[in-house]
């Protein structure tokens, strides 16, 4: 092959390969997109009060975060608009015995949090989270708990103790404390934990009998 020949062949060449990668980034943009809906000024000042409160500090967001708190992947979808702002601004306003405190967020900086939560429930994530650990997170304040889990969660107990991935770690996890535990030693140990054990860090449930077996009823059914 001749000098120009060869030169032809580089150039035209390159010329193609640099058209397919030109048509398969356009592809992989045009994909891109889709997944994620577009980012508007009040999506990015929500993000930027998210970080500013360090909301991550508590929650989670695509999994990653903290797990004191709820996931907020897809609060949107499970919470109406309302409900998000009220709580957002004032927890105890909406649930009494919130584990949330009140951070002082405004009325502007929680609608900008609500675009934000709009923007990331609508990102693809390929079913995730669970529709298990989506029903936990919802549980909170829902109707359809069971007597125990509604004792469970007003007095507290996640506030030390983690469900299914949801709660505090001061305690130890009870997903499967029903296996471990039977009913007597339940109800002994929430009415005098230091009698089943030796200083125990948990304190006394202070809550009428029924209640009581109503919580001892919940754990069992955890196996
Ligand atoms: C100190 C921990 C903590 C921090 C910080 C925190 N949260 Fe929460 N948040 C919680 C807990 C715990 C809950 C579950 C309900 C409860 O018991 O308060 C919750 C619930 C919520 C809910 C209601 C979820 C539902 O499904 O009902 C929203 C919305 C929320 N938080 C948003 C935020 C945002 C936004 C921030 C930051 C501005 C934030 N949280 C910071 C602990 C926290
Ligand atoms: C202040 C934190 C705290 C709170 C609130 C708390 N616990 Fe505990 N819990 C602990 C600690 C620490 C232990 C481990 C020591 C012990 O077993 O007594 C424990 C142990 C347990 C155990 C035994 C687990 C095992 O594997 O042996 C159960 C069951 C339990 N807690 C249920 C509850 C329930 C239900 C509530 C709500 C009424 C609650 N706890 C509230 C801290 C707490």
């Amino acid at each position: 092959m001749s000098n120009k020949g060869a030169r032809n062949l580089f150039i035209v060449g390159s010329l193609f390969f640099f058209a397919i990668f030109l048509a398969l980034s356009f592809d992989t943009i045009g994909k891109l997109d889709k997944r994620a809906p577009e980012i508007t000024e009040d999506v990015n000042a929500g993000k930027m009060v998210w970080h500013k409160y360090d909301c991550i500090g508590c929650h989670t967001i695509f999994g990653t975060g903290s797990y004191f708190a709820p996931d907020m992947t897809k609060v949107s979808e499970r919470r109406p608009k309302e409900y998000l702002k009220q709580f957002m601004m004032d927890p105890k306003s909406v649930k009494p015995n919130a584990a949330m405190p009140k951070l002082g967020i405004s009325s502007e900086e929680a609608d900008h949090l609500i675009a934000f939560f709009d923007w990331i429930s609508k990102v693809d994530t390929n079913g995730w989270p669970p529709k298990p650990i989506l029903a936990t997170a919802a549980g909170v304040n829902s109707r359809e708990l069971s007597a125990g889990q509604k004792v469970y969660q007003s007095l507290g107990c996640s506030n030390c103790h983690t469900i299914s991935g949801i709660g505090g770690t001061a305690g130890p996890e009870l997903t499967h404390v029903g296996n471990k535990r039977d009913r007597a030693w339940l109800i002994g140990h929430f009415k005098n934990p230091d009698d089943y054990v030796p200083h125990s860090a948990m304190p006394k449930v202070k809550a009428p009998d029924a209640d009581i077996e109503q919580l001892a009823e919940y754990m069992l059914t955890l196996k």
